[in-house]
């Protein structure tokens, strides 16, 4: 998937009133992706999330569509360091940085966030890409360049996971074109203690539970018992 929806979203309070109370009625633990335009306004937000009833916050330094926003922070080891060093000061939960892949060498911003204090990492967000239309001549989206997604960036969120994981000691959480269960273990022998899944719920909005259940066929065949013994265990040739 190629898009360039932006951060648009009705903002804290919004979430605070409608979208916490609704999320509250399900039996399953709750991490709240933010993002700011400024360090100001990522603190600002995070003094907010600190006073909710959420299991952890995942700080967003990693979208591309934003002009001024959240990439500014989250290409170098200073930037994500500055920002998720502030934001720690003042939140007592859980906090996950997520990634960008559009750098050089993505181990810099993810010693960044362990050095401030950060309790894991999350990578990849989106790729940035592009796709024109021919008859036009024009960009196909308004946005001109967006966010690639899904089975096609697997390979380099794979890599990026395993590169992150053998640079930092605290936990990776993969994602990046995961759609079934293969891809889940897949992850988790690169480096990843945790996954998410994006794109793959625009196909099948019940993607994770099969993922789920095809993980424990895996372990079946394996004869694994604990899947965190599967855990960066890839054998490299
Ligand atoms: C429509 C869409 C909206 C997204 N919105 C966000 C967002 O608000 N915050 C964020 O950190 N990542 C966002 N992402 C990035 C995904 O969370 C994910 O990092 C990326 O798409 C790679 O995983 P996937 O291939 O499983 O989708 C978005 C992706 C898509 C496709």
């Amino acid at each position: 998937m190629l898009n360039s929806i932006g951060l648009q979203n009705p903002g804290i309070e919004y979430f605070m009133q409608n979208d916490l109370p609704w999320l509250k009625k399900f039996d399953t633990k709750i991490i709240v992706n933010a993002c700011g335009s400024s360090v100001e306004e990522y603190v600002e937000l995070a003094k907010v999330l600190n006073t909710l009833d959420i299991d952890g916050v995942e700080l967003n330094l990693s979208c591309p569509n934003v002009k001024s926003g959240c990439m500014a922070f989250g290409t170098s080891y200073e930037g994500v360091k500055e920002v998720t060093s502030k934001v720690r000061k003042v939140l007592d939960k859980p906090l996950i940085v997520k990634l960008t892949p559009n750098v050089t060498d993505i181990t810099e911003p993810a010693k960044g966030a362990e050095d401030a204090g950060a309790d894991g990492v999350s990578l990849i967000n989106t790729l940035l890409g592009m796709s024109i239309d021919i008859e036009k001549q024009r960009p196909v989206l308004a946005n001109n360049m967006g966010g690639l997604s899904g089975p096609a960036i697997k390979p380099v969120a794979v890599r990026m996971v395993y590169q992150v994981a053998k640079a930092v000691n605290i936990p990776v959480l993969g994602l990046g074109g995961i759609v079934n269960g293969r891809d889940v273990i897949e992850f988790m022998l690169a480096g990843a203690t945790a996954i998410s899944i994006g794109t793959g719920n625009f196909i099948e909005p019940e993607i994770s539970i099969k993922a789920i259940n095809e993980v424990e066929d895996y372990m079946k065949r394996h004869d694994i018992e604990d899947i965190n013994t599967i855990i960066g265990q890839v054998q490299m040739n």
